[in-house]
C-alpha cells in the first residue's frame, strides 16, 4: 500500500513539472500566461511558488507526456488524473484539459491533488481532483505548506475561500493564508490548524453563501475550542473576496480589517439573536435557548465555555445555574 501511494505520489510530481512546463513551452501558453499577468495580476514569482501550471487544450497532453507504459496510466488514473473512456476499457482521456492548475500540496509539501480553472465563464468554473488514496479533501487545506515555508513565526492563520484569495493575498505580502478545498470549514480543518497556531480568523466572502459558510464555521469551531487557542471571524464587504479586496485597498487596509475581525462570541450571540422568532419574554428565552444550544457545543472542561456562559447570564438576566 505504501509502496504504491509513492507511485502514485511520483506521478502526481511529474504531472505538477508537467503543467509548469506548459507555460513556456505549450503552443497556446501565451493563452495562459496573458490570463495570469493580465487577468489576475499574477507576479511570475508568485506563481512559480504555488507552482502555478497549465493544462492545454486536448485530450491527451498529460497522458502522452508521463503516461507512455499502462502501469504510468493506472497510477495517473489513481491518482486522479486521467478518466477511462466509458466505451473503450484501458483506455483513458485528460481529466484537466484547457485549464489554469493549481498543485495542492499536503503539509509536508507532496503535490496530492489537483485545482483547475477554467478561463471563462465554463463550467465547472474550479475542477477539482477526486477523492484518492492520497487525496482527503475535507482533511486538507489549500496553502498550509507554503504559508509554513513563507511566513516567519507563523502564530495566525487565516482560512480563505479560495486558492485565488490565497494566491494573491501571498503577494500582497499575506502569506499565513489558506483555503479549503470548495467544501465548507469543518471541525477536523480547525483542529489541524490548532495544533500549529493559537489563532485563526475565519475570512468570508461577502456574499450570501459566505454569510450561510460563517454559519457553518462557528458551528465546527466550537467542539474543537481549547483554552489558550482563539477563532475569530471576518465577514468581508458585499461583492468581494479577498483577492478583490486586497487588489482594492492594499496590505495595511487589509491588515486592518484582519485586527478588527468579530470575536468568536460576537458571532454567536448575533447568529442566537437572529434566529428568534418570538417578541417580548417569549423571544428572550428563545435567544437564552438558541445561545445554550450553541454553548453546550463546546467541551465542557473549557473555560472560555464558562466565560460565554456567564455573558449569557448577563444578558439574559437568566442565572448561570439555571441556563445549565
Ligand atoms: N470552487 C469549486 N468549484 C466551483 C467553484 C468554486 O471547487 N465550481 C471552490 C474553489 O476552491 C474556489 C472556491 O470554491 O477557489 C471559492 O469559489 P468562488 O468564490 O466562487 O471562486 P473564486 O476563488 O473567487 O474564483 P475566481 O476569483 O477565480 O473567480
Ligand atoms: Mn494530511
Ligand atoms: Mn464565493
Ligand atoms: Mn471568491
Ligand atoms: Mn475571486
Amino acid at each position: 500500500r505504501y509502496e504504491q501511494n509513492a507511485e502514485l505520489l511520483k506521478r502526481l510530481t511529474e504531472s505538477a513539472h508537467f503543467f509548469q512546463s506548459q507555460l513556456t513551452q505549450s503552443p497556446s501558453k501565451k493563452k495562459a500566461t496573458d490570463y495570469l499577468a493580465t487577468e489576475r495580476g499574477l507576479s511570475g514569482q508568485i506563481a512559480k511558488v504555488y507552482g502555478i501550471g497549465f493544462a492545454p487544450p486536448g485530450w491527451d497532453n498529460l497522458l502522452k507526456a508521463i503516461g507512455k507504459r499502462a502501469e504510468q496510466q493506472e497510477q495517473l488514473l489513481q491518482g486522479g488524473m486521467l478518466i477511462e473512456k466509458k466505451d473503450q476499457q484501458g483506455h483513458y482521456y485528460d481529466r484537466f484539459r484547457d485549464r489554469i492548475m493549481f498543485p495542492i500540496r499536503d503539509s509536508r509539501g507532496r503535490v496530492i491533488a489537483f485545482g483547475g480553472r477554467a478561463f471563462g465563464d465554463e463550467k465547472p468554473k474550479y475542477l477539482n481532483s477526486p477523492e484518492t488514496a492520497v487525496f482527503n479533501k475535507s482533511h486538507e487545506l489549500y496553502g498550509l505548506f507554503e504559508a509554513k515555508q513563507n511566513t516567519q513565526n507563523l502564530d495566525h492563520i487565516i482560512v480563505v475561500e479560495g486558492y485565488m484569495d490565497v494566491i494573491v493575498l501571498a503577494q500582497y505580502g499575506i502569506t499565513n493564508a489558506v483555503a479549503t478545498l470548495g467544501t465548507s470549514v469543518n471541525s477536523q480543518h480547525i483542529r489541524k490548524l490548532f495544533k500549529l497556531v493559537n489563532k485563526i480568523t475565519l475570512c468570508f466572502d461577502g456574499d450570501k453563501a459566505g454569510r450561510a459558510a460563517a454559519i457553518r464555521g462557528l458551528e465546527a469551531s466550537l467542539p474543537v475550542m481549547q483554552d489558550g487557542k482563539q477563532a475569530r471571524f471576518l465577514f468581508l464587504p458585499d461583492g468581494e473576496d479577498p483577492d478583490s479586496l486586497v487588489r482594492q485597498e492594499g496590505q495595511e487596509a487589509f491588515l486592518a480589517r484582519l485586527e478588527d475581525a468579530n470575536s468568536l462570541a460576537n458571532v454567536l450571540f448575533e447568529h442566537a439573536r437572529n434566529q428568534v422568532t418570538l417578541d417580548h419574554e417569549e423571544g428572550d428565552a428563545e435567544f437564552a435557548r438558541n445561545a445554550m444550544t450553541l454553548i453546550q457545543q463546546i467541551p465542557n472542561d473549557i473555560t472560555y465555555r464558562s466565560v460565554l456562559l456567564k455573558q449569557l447570564s448577563n444578558e439574559s438576566g437568566i442565572e448561570k445555574e439555571e441556563l445549565n
